[in-house]
C-alpha cells in the first residue's frame, strides 16, 4: 500500500535557533504522539538543514530541502547542490513549487534538470503541480496538470518514478486561506492518479503518494484526508506550530 505523508514546507521562515527549536518540539511530539502509519517530514531552509538533521530521530522525521541547483556544481555563486544535500544527510527535495515557478523562473528544463540531478544524488523528491485561478477559472485545471507532469516527471523512466511523491498545490489556495473543497482535491487526485496509470501502469499509480496542499490545517485535515486519493499534505503556514503540524498528521484516524 502506498505511503501516507505529511510534510511540512517551512519556506522561508524561523531563524536557525528558532528553527532548532521548532524541529525538537515536533520531533518530541512525532515520538510521543504522532500516528506511526504516517511519514512525517519537514522541509526546512537550506541553512537549518545540517543543525536540524541533528535534533531529528529519522525513525520518525525525515528531512527535507525546499530546492536544490540545477547544475552539478562549479561556478554558480548562491546556489546549493543535490550532492551537497546529500552530503548533508537530505532525504527529499521538493521541486517546482509554484513559488519557484513564479518568483525564481523555473520552467520545465530547469525542473527536469533539478530532478535528474536530484535522482542522481540519491535524493527522493516531491513534486509540486497545479493551477492558477484563472486556469481554475476558465476551466482548464485539468490540462495545465496534466502539461506540467507530461513535460516532467512522466519523461522519466518506472524505476525512478518510483522515488517520486507528487503534491497537487492549487495555486489560488497557497496561503490564501482558501481551500480545495474535498471534492475539488479527491477530483483532482483521482484525476492524477489515472493519468500516471496511463503512463505508468495501474501499479505503480496505486504505490505513488499524491499530497494535497494550500491552506491545510488542523480545521480542515480530516475532511482532506478522508478521501482515498489524498495520502497527506504537504503544509506551509500551519507546519510552523509544532502543535498544529503534528494535528494534521495525526488527522488520518
Ligand atoms: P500553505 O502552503 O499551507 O501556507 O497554503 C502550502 C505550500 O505552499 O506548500
Amino acid at each position: 500500500m502506498r505511503k501516507k505523508i505529511v510534510a511540512g514546507n517551512w519556506k522561508m521562515n524561523k531563524t536557525l535557533q528558532e528553527g532548532i527549536d521548532l524541529a525538537i518540539e515536533i520531533n518530541k511530539l512525532a515520538v510521543e504522539k504522532a500516528d506511526n502509519d504516517v511519514d512525517i517530514i519537514i522541509a526546512p531552509p537550506f541553512i537549518h538543514l545540517t543543525e536540524v538533521g541533528k535534533v531529528i530521530d529519522r525513525e520518525h522525521v525525515s528531512l527535507s530541502s525546499q530546492n536544490c541547483a540545477s547544475e552539478q556544481q562549479g561556478a554558480f555563486t548562491g546556489e546549493v547542490s543535490a550532492e551537497m544535500l546529500w552530503s548533508a544527510g537530505v532525504d527529499y527535495v521538493i521541486i517546482g513549487h509554484s513559488e519557484r515557478r513564479a518568483y525564481y523562473q523555473e520552467d520545465n528544463d530547469i525542473l527536469n534538470k533539478k530532478i535528474k540531478l536530484a535522482l542522481d544524488n540519491n535524493l527522493k523528491i516531491i513534486f509540486c503541480c497545479g493551477e492558477n485561478l484563472e486556469q481554475r477559472e476558465a476551466n482548464k485545471h485539468f490540462e495545465v496538470i496534466k502539461k506540467q507532469l507530461t513535460e516532467t516527471v512522466f519523461t522519466l523512466i518506472k524505476e525512478d518514478f518510483d522515488s517520486i511523491i507528487l503534491a497537487y498545490e492549487p495555486i489560488w489556495a497557497i496561503g490564501t486561506g482558501k481551500t480545495a473543497t474535498p471534492e475539488q482535491a479527491q477530483e483532482i487526485h483521482k484525476f492524477i492518479r489515472s493519468l500516471i496509470s496511463e503512463k505508468f501502469g495501474n501499479d505503480i499509480a496505486q504505490e505513488t503518494t499524491i499530497l494535497y496542499g494550500g491552506s491545510c490545517k488542523p480545521a480542515n485535515a480530516k475532511q482532506l484526508f478522508v478521501n482515498p486519493d489524498v495520502d497527506g499534505g504537504l503544509i506551509g503556514g500551519a507546519a510552523l506550530k509544532a502543535e498544529d503540524f503534528i494535528d494534521i498528521v495525526n488527522s488520518f484516524k
